[in-house]
């Protein structure tokens, strides 16, 4: 199946200094269909990194180095590309990101690995990379900004990367009340009437925290961004990317 992925610049004006740009994206469950490429094309991660340096040599986006990227997870396509999704190997992805990028956090999805297989040591071995955080239950502060992350989903916790609901919205709560900057998850909170698939408890735990930005992933809504009742801004970057650039004056 052929889709493209929705790329989205947007302008704000609450950007720290240091950068002029920040990339959200999650859930790129594609790979490559250019004839160059040989199968199994490249990821559709490693393409979005290839692109960003396209568009900043030509001046249409900041320097790469002023670009931070946010991840939240699922990034994986089946090599045969028979059917969406797939579990597999996600580090050529991140570090396509940090090769070029100014620093690459995130959150894993219930389909990434970072190796051969689900090992915790693959996931340590991934976050002592350069200028790269992967979140689990905790927090980060790259440049100014304090991101703390949850990853995987609501479901078995003998799986890999699944949390029982009163223990995903938890930590999701734990997190809230250090009062982070960004809050990234790959399952999250739902929104009441529009059927926007998530959780109800994580929005409830979200909706009596101090206000933040949650970047979301794992259930694709028609409209990206959402506030709860205690304004705290949902993005939801499901299948999409959303470069927000810093306004300039004037
Ligand atoms: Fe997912």
């Amino acid at each position: 199946m052929i889709e493209q992925l929705e790329v989205l610049k947007s302008t704000v004006t609450a950007l720290p200094n240091e950068r002029d740009a920040i990339l959200f994206t999650g859930d790129l469950q594609g790979r490559a269909t250019r004839p160059s490429d040989r199968l199994p094309g490249r990821l559709l991660g490693e393409l979005l990194a290839e692109e960003l340096k396209v568009l900043a040599s030509h001046g249409a986006i900041p320097a790469l180095d002023r670009i931070g990227v946010v991840l939240v997870g699922d990034l994986y396509a089946r090599p045969e590309m028979d059917k969406r999704g797939g579990t597999g190997d996600v580090r050529s992805v991140w570090k396509a990101f940090a090769n070029c990028c100014r620093w690459v956090v995130g959150v894993a999805g219930n389909h990434d690995m970072f190796g051969p297989n689900f090992l915790e040591a693959h996931v340590k071995a991934l976050s002592q990379q350069p200028h790269i955080h992967l979140l689990d239950g905790q927090a980060v502060n790259v440049d100014s900004l304090k991101v703390a992350g949850l990853s995987g989903i609501v479901g078995n916790p003998r799986r890999p990367f699944r949390r029982t609901e009163a223990d995903f919205t938890s930590v999701v709560k734990r997190l809230s009340d250090d009062e982070p900057d960004l809050l990234l998850m790959h399952d999250g909170p739902d929104v009441p009437g529009y059927n926007f698939k998530g959780w109800t408890s994580v929005r409830q735990a979200l909706e009596v925290s101090k206000p933040t930005v949650v970047v979301r992933g794992h259930a694709y809504w028609r409209n990206p961004l959402f506030a709860l009742r205690n304004n705290t801004q949902v993005l939801n970057v499901d299948s999409r990317a959303i470069l927000a650039v810093r306004a300039t004056d004037g």
